[in-house]
């Protein structure tokens, strides 16, 4: 057809199911060529000045995916410009370079142990790209600067952090008692801007990255204490909300949690609990810690945030807590 009706004759025969997007659409000074997968009818013709001819033109060269490359689909998660794989797996050297060849992905790391330790790290080890472990990472539309060789990140918490940050009202004090490099802190100060946010956490660098991404998202109502939470928890009175995300150990931090809230505030509790009983066991013992520290408890919301383990979640629980 001619030059000036390709795009016409394009949808048209897109509308037909007649294109061949296999082949490339040629052209020369005055037509161009649009492959077919079929013959048309001279009814189907008769339209921007369309004619039936033979040529040759290029097929059409559709960018490998992981798989044609692989021969499987590999396992991976990506947080900003890192993908990350299990360094164990026997194939993790082809998995890495097949990686590289996603737009997006600058390094990959293999992670050659579970998350671990107090700061809640694994080691990571470059199996492919530039040689680097620092991304950016977006979420919810906030920005997240980290190290991922030293500090704790999981982008698949990120329903959850929206799940609690929804529930946040105004001029809320929140305290974020676990806040690595401020996941829940920055989105909740972003969301509320009349909360104040109080974000701490024991391990330097992930201070150093929670000052540096409510600087990058631009709050100035997030307050980044550095510490031992039982320690800093006697800095901070009267908080309405309390986040306690640290899973294995949360309940050893009970006490100190309840002396920092308001006299009636509320929780939310993440712990590691079995798959066949996840909830009771928990809120026994949340029921009990709050009596022996002067305080009574309701559950507003019981919540499983995903699989930890074969035969474990990871749960949450938001419970109202006031002193008696
Ligand atoms: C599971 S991570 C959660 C981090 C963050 N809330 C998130 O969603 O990415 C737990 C965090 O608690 C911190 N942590 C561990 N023990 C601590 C303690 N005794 N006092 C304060 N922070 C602690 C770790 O450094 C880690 O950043």
């Amino acid at each position: 057809m001619p030059k000036n009706s390709g795009e016409t004759v394009r949808r048209y025969l897109l509308s037909l199911n007649a294109l061949d997007s296999g082949f490339s659409i040629g052209r020369d000074e005055q037509y161009l060529y649009i492959p077919i997968i079929r013959q048309l009818t001279d009814e189907e013709l008769a339209i921007g000045g369309a004619k039936l001819t033979e040529c040759e033109t290029e097929p059409v060269q559709k960018k490998a995916s992981l798989e044609d490359i692989l021969g499987f689909q590999p396992s991976y998660e990506t947080i900003g410009s890192i993908a990350i794989i299990d360094a164990l797996d026997m194939n993790a050297k082809q998995i890495a370079e097949a990686l590289l060849t996603l737009k997006h992905v600058k390094t990959v790391l293999g992670a050659a142990t579970p998350v671990t330790g107090e700061y809640r790290t694994r080691e990571l080890v470059v199996l492919a790209g530039e040689l680097n472990t620092e991304t950016i990472y977006i979420e919810n539309g906030c920005r997240y600067k980290l190290d991922l060789s030293q500090v704790y990140f999981s982008p698949r918490l990120s329903t959850e952090r929206m799940r609690v940050a929804a529930q946040v009202k105004d001029r809320e004090k929140v305290f974020d008692m676990f806040a690595g490099v401020g996941p829940f802190s920055i989105l909740i100060a972003k969301r509320s801007p009349d909360s104040h946010v109080i974000a701490s956490d024991k391990n330097p660098v992930a201070i150093k990255y929670l000052k540096e991404n409510a600087r990058l998202n631009r709050l100035s109502n997030v307050e980044v204490l550095e510490g031992d939470a039982h320690e800093v928890a006697k800095t901070v009175e009267n908080a309405d909300r309390i986040l306690m995300n640290l899973p294995h150990s949360a309940h050893e931090f009970l006490g100190s949690a309840l002396r920092s809230l308001r006299d009636r505030g509320t929780i939310h509790f993440y712990a590691i609990a079995p798959d066949d009983d996840p909830f009771s066991a928990t809120i026994g013992m949340l029921r009990a810690a709050a009596l022996e520290n002067g305080f009574d408890i309701q559950v507003a919301n019981t919540h499983i945030v995903r699989s930890y383990s074969p035969h474990r979640y990871n749960t949450c629980i938001d419970f109202s807590a006031w002193r008696l």
